[in-house]
């Protein structure tokens, strides 16, 4: 791999113990994966920040790290485990919340900014066409990479850190242009409409991707909005490892099949055969104990809406809408955050139910709008789970059951 003067020292010591420890992380990541080079970079969105991932090793890692120097560069966090704000109110279990803020305080000590969402997208981390980036949380890592044409691969947290600390990553994987090129040809003809739909889509494509860089077509007059765009990018890498796709017409790096389209490609096409295998897999009718909206993190409007959907009514089943602290704070000026709270559901901050101990409450049953949380909560913990229109979530918890879509 090729260094240049100021990479070299970093590695060799000259800039202290951390930058040297980073850099030869870097290093060895680069050499793994054939990089020939470093690519600079100004933006860091660090996973493994929740402490029911990180655990005490991670704990460890980050506050040994934060004793031996900074980040040289600007970087948000990933959703975590608790509310940092509301725990105890919330009922978080004391020890974990703890050992979560502690984590937290490290990572602030060292220049994080205190924005814990899978969102940042949001809330102020907006990374621009073709910048490289090093971030974690595959929703967020889709999003970028596909809706805002910036540059990242999937980072972990040690690889984040490095990165934050040395201002660098190793140019391999998404940062090439050879690799962004299409290899998978969707054609669409079940089009999507609202936010689950384009979820079930994403779900599709990711499980019929896999590791490939799917392209799809067939969207062209279809003009989005920006939940669906982060429903989508959640659900491609929850059934696969999509890190990257494009939408002919809409994503910035496919203005047409041919600017996108690789030599090689398989091609296969989404019909409404395909949605209802997806559907099929996510059904669910009975008595319901928890319902969730907000993976990924909830935008404005859809706090918006929800607060529509509350109004005036009282909730049977637990429901929590996750966000950010800094959009709530938004929807409690705006009057939502009463609404809402008035007919019992609650909004969670920073955090979300793949993410916190929320096992321990011992919920049978969890509805949601999401498919990346509908794909994973029944391997978490063991429950049920049905994917449903987010105005059938809030009537699933207004009843405490669900009794299917009327066909
Ligand atoms: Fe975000 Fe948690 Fe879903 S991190 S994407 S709300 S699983």
């Amino acid at each position: 791999m090729r260094l240049d003067d100021d990479e070299q020292k970093m590695l060799d010591g000259a800039h202290g113990e951390l930058v040297q420890k980073c850099m030869k992380i870097l290093v060895a990541l680069g050499e793994i994966y054939g990089a020939e080079k470093m690519i600079p970079v100004n933006n860091v969105h660090s996973p493994g920040v929740s402490y029911r991932v990180a655990g005490d090793a991670g704990l460890n890692y980050v506050k040994d790290a934060s004793k031996m120097g900074k980040f040289k560069i600007s970087v948000t966090l990933n959703t975590i485990g608790i509310d940092s704000e509301r725990w105890k109110e919330l009922g978080f279990a004391e020890d974990f919340s703890i050992s979560q803020l502690e984590l937290l305080d490290a990572y602030k000590q060292m220049g994080a900014k205190e924005m814990y969402t899978c969102t940042p997208y949001l809330t102020g981390n907006i990374p621009y066409y073709g910048e490289h980036l090093a971030w974690g949380e595959s929703s967020a890592i889709s999003f970028s990479n596909s809706i805002l044409g910036a540059r990242t691969n999937r980072e972990g947290g040690p690889s984040a850190l490095a990165a934050a600390v040395t201002g660098r990553v190793p140019a391999y994987g998404y940062h090439l242009d050879e690799n962004r090129k299409a290899t998978c040809h969707i054609k669409v003809e079940r089009r999507p409409n609202t936010d689950r739909e384009w979820a079930i889509l994403g779900y599709y494509v990711g499980s019929v991707a896999s590791k490939d860089v799917p392209v799809l077509t067939g969207m062209e007059d279809i003009n989005p909005t920006i939940e669906n765009l982060k429903a989508i990018s959640a659900a491609v890498a929850s059934s696969g490892a999509v890190a990257l796709f494009h939408i002919v017409g809409i994503t910035p790096e496919a203005p047409t099949l041919e600017a996108v389209l690789g030599e090689q490609y398989k091609m296969v096409t989404f019909d409404d055969r395909e949605y209802q295998k997806v559907v099929d897999k996510f059904t669910y009718t009975g008595s319901v104990d928890f319902v969730v909206i907000g993976c990924p993190h909830c935008t404005i409007n859809e706090i918006e809406h929800a607060a529509q959907l509350l109004s005036d009514k009282s909730i049977k089943a637990d429901m929590w809408i996750c966000t950010s602290h800094q959009t709530k704070k938004l929807a409690d000026k705006m009057g939502y955050t009463a609404v809402i709270e008035a007919a019992g559901a609650k909004i969670i901050c920073d955090t979300c139910p793949v993410l916190c101990p929320t096992s321990s409450k011992g919920y049978r049953v969890i509805m949601t709008n999401s498919a990346k949380l509908a794909h994973y909560a029944p391997g978490l913990w063991n429950v049920e789970t049905g994917l449903i229109e987010t105005e059938d979530c809030v009537k699933a918890a207004i009843d405490g059951r669900w009794g299917g879509i009327k066909k």
